[in-house]
């Protein structure tokens, strides 16, 4: 009953995206070059990275060995904060890295700019030990920066994570931009379905992509008894594969990380989920008695994210 996923999503650049990637936060090198070579070879088309992640490297070696060729894939890398001012210079970086000439998506991580002159390259901090802001830079400016970098063919298309409803409603009401965000990318999964969020963008001519889609490390999304019964009406599928098969329900595009072979085949097995199950998870946080955000890093005194969306 389960079944390969290939569904793919048309960007508002006029790219193809398919919807299941793999995730490759918190993995060690070795560790991210044998699961992008696997994943690749059991027909992954999809890789999401990030200047941060510190493994683009490995990455770009193990698209090189897996043999697929580079028009047959859509890689994503981000913007880190520190570089707000100069996305040029990291997106060059980033492609030296990866040893590629362009990439598909090059997304702005987070909506804050930290200091490129502070006291760390990733993060700087302030002698109170606080994240050193640039308060006075918005990133809508570091927006349109990225501009530049689909007219220079760096990247095919660009997008935001991490933003809220305004802002993204402020991105997207500026009167100076030209090219529109193609994506957002979010943390997403029955705990956290945003659903007016992913509705706000998918109206406005976005693609939404699912991080941490399996609720991240020790998940009890994977230990769910209700999601384990839903698992089982689909010929005993695994609930990885039924957060998946979710996330493609809900026309998003799914992160999920692993670094086990095994694990990496799985979740590229989805089913069809029937519209009542599709809905059960819509509504999985509101049973269970509320949301959880597994990632939240202190932004302090920036709030990311609104609880209401
Ligand atoms: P591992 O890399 O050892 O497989 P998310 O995508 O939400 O960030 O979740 C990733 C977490 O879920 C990782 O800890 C990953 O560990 C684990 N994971 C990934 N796929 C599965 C699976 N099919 N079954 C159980 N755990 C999984």
């Amino acid at each position: 009953m389960t079944h390969q996923a290939t569904t793919t999503y048309t960007l508002n650049s006029g790219a193809q995206i398919p919807a299941l990637a793999l995730g490759t936060w918190q993995a060690t090198d070795q560790q991210v070059y044998e699961s992008v070579v696997h994943a690749l070879q059991k027909g992954y088309r999809h890789i999401d990275t990030a200047a941060a992640y510190g493994n683009e490297e490995p990455i770009g070696r193990a698209i090189r060995d897996s043999g697929v060729k580079r028009d047959e894939l859509f890689v994503t890398t981000k913007l880190w904060s520190s570089n707000h001012n100069d996305p040029e210079s990291a997106i060059r970086k980033s492609l030296e890295l990866l040893g590629l000439d362009y990439v598909d998506l090059y997304l702005i991580h987070w909506p804050v700019a930290l200091n490129p002159n502070g006291n760390h390259p990733i993060v700087p901090t302030k002698p109170d030990g606080s994240r050193d802001i640039i308060l006075d830079w918005p990133f809508t400016k570091t927006y349109k920066l990225l501009e530049p970098l689909v007219e220079k063919g760096y990247t095919k298309s660009i997008g935001v994570c991490n933003v809220t409803i305004s802002k993204l409603d402020q991105l997207l009401s500026s009167s100076d931009i030209k090219i529109k965000p193609s994506v957002l990318q979010v943390e997403l999964h029955p705990y956290l379905p945003q659903h007016k969020l992913v509705k706000y963008a998918q109206d406005h001519g976005l693609v939404v992509e699912a991080y941490s889609p399996l609720g991240s490390s020790n998940s009890p999304l994977l230990k769910d008894e209700d999601i384990q019964t839903i698992a089982n009406k689909y010929d005993n599928a695994s609930i990885a594969t039924i957060l998946v098969s979710w996330a493609i329900w809900r026309k998003t595009v799914v992160l999920a990380k692993s670094v086990n072979p095994l694990r990496i085949e799985s979740n590229s097995q989805i089913v069809d989920l029937g519209d009542e199950d599709g809905e059960f998870l819509n509504n999985f946080a509101e049973i269970k008695g509320g949301i959880k955000r597994f990632v939240d890093p202190n932004w302090s005194p920036v709030v990311i994210f609104d609880t209401n969306e």
